[in-house]
């Protein structure tokens, strides 16, 4: 490996792009970040360079625009990509498919074409959870059956079908997949996090928004699951936990070179009630709730067994819920319009 090899963080201003980017620096990397800020902020790019104390280089512009990907590998002597860039609503991707497929598809090809054509061919890719669909049983390894139930998981899947051909074709590809559960939490600055356009659909930026007084309840979307209090539960994995994970996994690449798919999750499952009460704790804010029907499309039980992760790339989650609470809290109470 070259001193400081740069890295290419497509979708590097968003949520899980800004915090990686840190942690990459942090780990003797260059983050070159391609972004086209359609769901992210360029303030974020003067909160990293407050963080690290130097500028991140930033190209502004379209994953689907292969020339522009290229000429960016070429000029900053790439050695690996994150491809973070996609979108990630449920609900909108059920009303506009094409939205979903145009992007997270077009897009992800749009790429592959323009590392190919610059002969970078090392690829971490931002896959989900989702791609589990409604899971048999729990916690869930990584060779549990695949399905989808809305354009967005279908993205993911078949992304995740879309590299594997290119690996068929092309044994050089050196690819990781990371599958996330619930990604939460901020930087413990409170300088970068999670800033979600209009209505948030995720449970922590919602609760984060009733805490600081810009939404008057939490919505629970039901309390009759097969849970030990009947809401539903998930695998929330702070988000530096993650950027640790994407370090690991480009090492791993950067290093011995094959590739890989794991589960980036804590292993452990929380409940939507559970989440709001140690919010309740560590804000010390109360975040009043209503039970709500359930949500169309929402699983019981999900999370992950994340030994794989542990095993191939030396990573596991170390934070733990309280701590996701009190970094959301400190970003949401530190900047209540996100970036705004
Ligand atoms: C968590 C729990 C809800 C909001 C989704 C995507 C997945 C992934 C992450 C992303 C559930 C409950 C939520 C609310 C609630 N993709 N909830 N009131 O559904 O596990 O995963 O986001 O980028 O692909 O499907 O996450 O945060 O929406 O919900 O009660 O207002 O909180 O029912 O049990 P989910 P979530």
């Amino acid at each position: 490996m070259t001193a400081n090899p740069s890295i290419l963080l497509t979708g590097g201003a968003g949520f899980i792009g800004s915090h990686t980017c840190l942690a990459l620096c942090a780990a003797g990397f260059e983050p070159v970040i391609l972004d086209n800020f359609s769901n992210s902020s360029p303030a974020v790019l003067e909160r990293l360079q407050r963080l690290r104390g130097q500028a991140v280089v930033c190209e502004r512009g379209d994953v689907g625009d292969t020339a522009l990907v290229q000429t960016v590998i070429e000029r900053h002597g790439i050695a690996a990509v994150i491809h973070f860039a996609g979108f990630k609503a449920v609900g909108e991707s059920v009303a506009k498919p094409l939205k979903y497929y145009a992007n997270n598809l077009g897009g992800m090809v749009s790429l592959l074409q323009g590392m190919d054509a610059a002969g970078c061919r090392t690829l971490v890719f931002s896959s989900s959870a989702t791609v589990y669909g409604d899971p048999a049983s729990v916690p869930i390894t990584e060779d549990f059956p695949r399905s989808h139930t809305n354009p967005y998981g279908h993205s993911k899947l078949v992304g995740e079908d879309i590299m594997a051909a290119m690996r068929i074709a092309n044994p050089a590809w050196r690819m990781g997949v990371l599958r996330y559960f619930n990604p939460v939490g901020a930087h413990p600055s409170g300088l970068i996090g999670e800033d979600p356009l209009g209505i948030p659909d995720n449970l922590m930026p919602y609760v984060t928004q009733v805490a600081v007084g810009q939404r008057p309840h939490l919505n629970v979307y039901g309390n009759d699951y097969a849970t030990p209090d009947g809401t539903g539960v998930r695998d929330y994995i702070h988000v530096q936990d993650l950027a640790a994970g994407h370090v690991a996994a480009v090492q791993a690449l950067l290093g011995r070179g094959e590739s890989f798919t794991v589960n980036l999750g804590t292993g452990r499952g929380h409940s939507v009630l559970e989440v709001v009460h140690a919010f309740e704790q560590n804000s010390g804010r109360p975040v009043p709730y209503q039970i709500a029907p359930r949500r169309p499309g929402d699983v019981a039980q999900c999370y992950a067994n994340p030994a794989l992760a542990h095993r191939l790339l030396g990573w596991q989650a170390h934070h733990t819920l309280d701590d996701m609470c009190a970094d959301a809290w400190r970003w949401q109470s530190q900047n209540p319009s996100g970036y705004r």
